[in-house]
């Protein structure tokens, strides 16, 4: 019998260590430290009978050949986009996300829409239940095949079997491989079924999709190590009490991590949002007060988003400061550049302020936005609704200027509006844009043209 090896394992950051400490030296958590047995066997193979010891030359540069790198496209244009163009042969993606936010429904989906073949592998539900969820999002794709299964060696034999064209494994934390002792969902289980699927994916030319659970602190379950194996991370994000699900590329080794995919969760499965900005911003016919649109980016794409405030008298002692979607210290940094700079006396007033569509905004470009929001429901002057904004406001009060100007007015341009107000100090490729530029260089200059 093989002796049987233990090490110890940070359950928070993945670190080894020879023995067992309270406090991991690594990432400086207190009793994460757990010991693992690891009874490693030396023939370890996807597949058992290959073991052929191969050996790869090493080439000149010019020597490699260029093959166009094949992808798998998905039939899912907003997955397609953020992948880069497609699933690429032999790549291995690992999709995160907070538990309930959509990740097996989203998989599904796409599997059952795909005309390739794909082996949708669960280990966390059984298959009556993707049964039921399949016939809620309505896809029949006869080449889809699913299989209950958490151990590895038993789903590379169900593939040498049925030779699919796509792998789906739901989800990581659910595997385990006979090589490895310790249960399912530990480092080091984790670790090792990994590695043996990207062997598999590499040798296989198979792409494998992944899923990922996400601890409490929002970083993928599992170590960090699990993030550098695989060829591409994604994440999939939203307020689960919102419809809206933003499917973003943290990591990718064949295409921008600047492009994002935006999903609406509806009863009938994910529904692809192709015109992000008509769906962000709420109809109304009457001028309110408080609303004020911004030409944000959120990685490449331009998305036209609706800002709120709420000002008011503050009731209590203390006044409040709420904020939705939107940085709470930034906010309180831009109420007092307006009573510093602007002379507004905001200090007694409660201010609320919310991202419309349960949006998380970052792009400081909103900054102007929130100024006008929340100036409008001070002043209880309506902004117009043909206005919108597209600059960062600086701890003087100077109105900066935004990078990728040009796709933010297209965008405002194709949505219909007729003035966006910007820094003077944004350079803009003279074109003619049928939107009226308004250049402003101070905060006194926005309220001469708004109010
Ligand atoms: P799920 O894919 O199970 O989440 P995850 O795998 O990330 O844990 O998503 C479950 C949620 O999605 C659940 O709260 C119900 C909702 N849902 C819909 O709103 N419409 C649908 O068509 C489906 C299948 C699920
Ligand atoms: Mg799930």
């Amino acid at each position: 019998m093989a002796k049987v090896k233990s090490s110890f394992f940070c359950q928070n950051c993945g670190a080894q260590f020879p023995k067992w400490a309270g406090k991991c030296t690594s990432c400086h958590e207190w009793n994460t430290i757990v010991e693992e047995i690891i009874q490693k066997e030396e023939k370890r193979n996807w597949k058992s009978s290959n073991s052929a010891k191969r050996v790869n030359k090493a080439l000149q540069i010019h020597e490699i050949s260029t093959l166009q790198e094949d992808r798998i496209h998905t039939n899912n244009h907003e997955l397609n986009r953020v992948l880069g163009g497609g699933l690429v042969q032999g790549s291995v993606v690992l999709l995160g996300g907070e538990p309930g936010i959509g990740k097996s429904t989203l998989l599904l989906q796409i599997a059952l829409l795909m005309k390739q073949k794909v082996l949708y592998v669960s280990g966390e539900e059984s298959q009556s239940q993707i049964k039921l969820r399949a016939e809620r999002l309505k896809g029949i794709n006869p080449n889809c095949l699913i299989l209950t299964e958490t151990k590895t060696q038993n789903i590379f034999k169900t593939m040498e079997e049925i030779v699919p064209d796509v792998l789906v494994i739901d989800s990581i934390q659910t595997l385990h491989t006979d090589f490895i002792e310790a249960s399912p969902g530990s480092i080091s289980q984790i670790r090792e079924t990994t590695a043996e699927l990207i062997k598999f994916a590499k040798e296989t030319n198979t792409p494998v999709v992944l899923i990922g659970h996400i601890t409490k602190e929002g970083t993928i379950a599992g170590p960090k190590i699990l993030e550098h194996m695989v060829d591409v991370v994604l994440q999939f994000e939203g307020d689960r009490n919102h419809t809206y699900r933003i499917l973003r590329a943290q990591k990718n080794r064949f295409g921008s991590t600047a492009e994002l995919g935006i999903y609406e969760m509806q009863s009938t499965g994910l529904r692809e949002v192709t015109n992000p900005s008509e769906v962000l911003i709420s109809e109304k016919d009457t001028d309110l007060t408080g609303t004020s649109i911004a030409a944000t980016l959120e990685g490449m794409r331009p998305l036209m988003i609706e800002v709120q405030a709420l000002v008011s008298t503050a009731v209590y002692g203390t006044p409040q400061r709420s904020s939705t979607g939107y940085n709470l210290k930034r906010l309180n940094m831009l109420l007092a550049v307006l009573e510093k700079r602007a002379g507004f006396r905001l200090g007694a007033k409660d201010v609320f302020l919310n991202i419309a569509g349960g949006l998380n905004v970052e792009d400081p470009a909103i900054d102007l936005a929130v100024v006008c929001a929340i100036l409008s429901s001070n002043e209880d002057v309506a902004i117009p609704q043909n206005f919108c904004f597209a600059a960062e406001v600086g701890l003087s009060g100077e109105i900066r200027a935004v990078n990728r100007v040009e796709q933010r007015i297209i965008e405002a341009e194709k949505l219909g509006f007729e003035k966006i107000i910007l820094s003077k100090f944004n350079k803009i490729p003279s074109k003619n844009h049928k939107i009226e530029l308004i250049k402003v260089s101070k905060i006194e200059d926005v309220v001469k043209v708004l109010f």
